[in-house]
């Protein structure tokens, strides 16, 4: 079975002492878990220290972006060279890093050839605007995030990949709504479709799918029972220790017991 994953995406918060604390704190709340992979996107900064820090059997730690060329002149970047050995996924695509920061789709597609060139899992992220959304074009807009961000990857590649569906319409940066669960699982169907028919359906089976609206410990659950949601990808509700903690074991009750 596919293990749930679920995903605290610190964003630009907590430095490299608050982190160690954070970690040192959550270690001890949270259990192993054999069905649910808990991962950590802390700032580049902090990631060394907490692979020093974090118990590798409850904590996978990720990189919240990269750079898709593997070494060179390029000021002020990081590149997933340079994350091997210390990450096992990046973020990729984040809404943030394709408004904020420009990325466009092929700059998207390039990390994620770059992190598999890596041997890191990426944790790619789709998602439309609440504009895109009222027009209509959801479909269109998933449809062209996705074949792109996939087309340099082989069907066994894709078979690993993780993707995050991120209504930017639902997220907290842009004062976003709660989302149905009901709207989640259309748009969760729509990329198991996709996938299916671009690699086939074994594949579509084992692509893992997570939401990455805004969560909290008690909306949670709705988005985790959802057909082919397999975690979420959390940002606000994850920089307290003990609310992260309550949604994992939330996600225990619903997928860890499989
Ligand atoms: P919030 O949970 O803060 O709304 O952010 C969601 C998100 O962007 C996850 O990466």
């Amino acid at each position: 079975m596919k293990k749930n994953l679920i995903v605290a995406n610190w964003k630009m918060h907590l430095n490299v002492s608050s982190a160690s604390i954070y970690i040192n704190r959550f270690n001890k709340e949270v259990p192993v878990h054999r069905n649910i992979e808990v991962v950590i996107a802390p700032s580049f900064l902090a990631i060394q220290p907490l692979s020093l820090e974090v118990d590798h059997r409850k904590i996978k730690l990720a990189a919240q972006n990269a750079y898709f060329k593997d070494e060179g002149a390029f000021t002020g970047e990081v590149s997933f060279t340079m994350l091997r050995d210390l990450v096992k996924y990046v973020i990729i695509g984040h809404s943030e890093r394709r408004l904020y920061f420009h990325e466009d789709l092929e700059t998207v597609r390039d990390k994620v050839s770059a992190c598999y060139r890596n041997g890191l899992t990426p944790i790619l992220c789709i998602g439309e605007t609440k504009a895109e959304r009222i027009a209509g074009e959801t479909k269109r807009v998933i449809h062209d995030q996705l074949i792109t961000a996939l087309s340099n990857l082989t069907a066994e590649e894709v078979r690993g990949i993780v993707i995050a569906y991120e209504p930017i319409w639902a997220i907290s940066t842009f004062q976003g709504e709660v989302a149905k669960p009901q709207d989640i699982q259309r748009v969760i169907d729509f990329i198991v479709y996709q996938i299916s028919e671009l690699y086939g359906s074994k594949v579509a089976e084992e692509v893992r799918i997570l939401y990455g609206g805004s969560v909290n410990p008690d909306s949670v659950s709705g988005y985790l029972a959802l057909e082919n949601c397999d975690g979420a990808l959390i940002g606000g509700a994850s920089l307290n220790y003990l609310e992260f903690a309550k949604i994992i074991n939330k996600a225990y009750l619903i997928r860890g017991k499989e």
